[in-house]
């Protein structure tokens, strides 16, 4: 980040009000609800008329939302790539159609798709560095021979490849912890669910659970339970998002840790475009700041969680 990019783009007319598209990845979590609203209510407040799509959780429709999107001639498109790939060749379609996209919280793989040439920028976390951050709170505050079972997003994502490289790399250079097993319950409560029993049933060893979002932390703590133990306690709970629920769990002690992320993409979204119509430069990644929530201030982050 930081580096002033030469733009190759197409240019955004100076307007007070745009029509702009969102294509948003799915619906199936508060965190994705909480993103939604916050873009909705950013229009709104400004006037701006935003064309919605949900992609339900297939990358397919996606890429259809946002061609539709480019056939429509929306003046600028906000995209939350489902899959870092698959969403490459649209990106690029926009911006030979004359149509800016900003990519929102999710990025597309740099080796496809450029900042500065196809895209303007990408806005959101910084996925290696929320999974460094669980990964050394564990080191950390873990006491002894530490076995992890990791619950990875949705396959082909950034957040999935990132949250993983950036835990793993932290874990690998310390020869007391060992990742178990690692795989995907696609980012939802049920599926992670589903795999932390199996996989809590063939790692008996297990005392840590690493779940790359809150919603498979909170379907893993169902499991941990089923499996007559007790979370927090007998097995560690770590978890990436912040919301309500979860931070509510970390203050009753069933997660240890969530480092957050933040899903309030409206106000940054918005003035980014204004910006970039205005002929200011950006860098390939504008990073939010992410606090974190422990045992210690969980409590009192709880009424500004999402
Ligand atoms: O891309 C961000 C991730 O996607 C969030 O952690 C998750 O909850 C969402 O579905």
């Amino acid at each position: 980040t930081g580096t002033v990019l030469a733009q190759g783009l197409p240019k955004l007319a100076v307007k007070k009000t745009y029509r702009v598209g969102f294509a948003q990845t799915e619906s199936n979590n508060p965190w994705r609800l909480a993103q939604t609203k916050s873009m909705q209510d950013e229009a709104r407040r400004l006037g701006h008329q935003l064309v919605y799509t949900d992609a339900a959780g297939s990358t397919a429709k996606q890429v259809a939302d946002v061609r539709s999107m480019i056939a429509q001639k929306v003046d600028a498109i906000f995209l939350s790539p489902r899959e870092d790939k698959p969403l490459a060749p649209v990106v690029k379609e926009a911006a030979k159609a004359g149509i800016p996209v900003i990519l929102l919280d999710r990025n597309i793989d740099p080796a496809l798709a450029k900042a500065g040439t196809d895209y303007v920028t990408f806005i959101g976390s910084d996925f290696v560095q929320e999974g460094q951050r669980v990964a050394n709170w564990l080191v950390k505050n873990a006491k002894g021979k530490t076995n992890i079972i990791e619950l990875e997003g949705t396959t082909g994502s950034s957040p999935a490849n990132d949250r993983k490289k950036g835990f793993d790399d932290v874990i690998r250079k310390n020869p007391q912890f060992k990742i178990l097993a690692s795989q995907t319950g696609n980012f939802a409560r049920d599926t992670g669910r589903q795999v932390a029993e199996t996989l809590l049933q063939a790692n008996p060893t297990a005392n840590v659970i690493y779940a790359h979002n809150d919603e498979m932390a909170i379907g893993a703590v169902s499991a941990i339970r089923a499996a007559g133990k007790r979370p927090g306690v007998d097995i560690i709970v770590l978890s990436i998002d912040g919301g309500k629920e979860a931070v509510q769990m970390v203050v009753d002690g069933s997660i240890n840790y969530v480092v957050e992320c933040n899903p309030r993409f409206g106000p940054a979204a918005f003035k980014t475009l204004a910006g970039y119509a205005a002929g200011q430069k950006y860098p390939a990644k504008v990073i939010n700041a992410d606090r974190d929530y422990t045992p210690q201030n969980a409590k009192a982050g709880l009424a500004s969680a999402y």
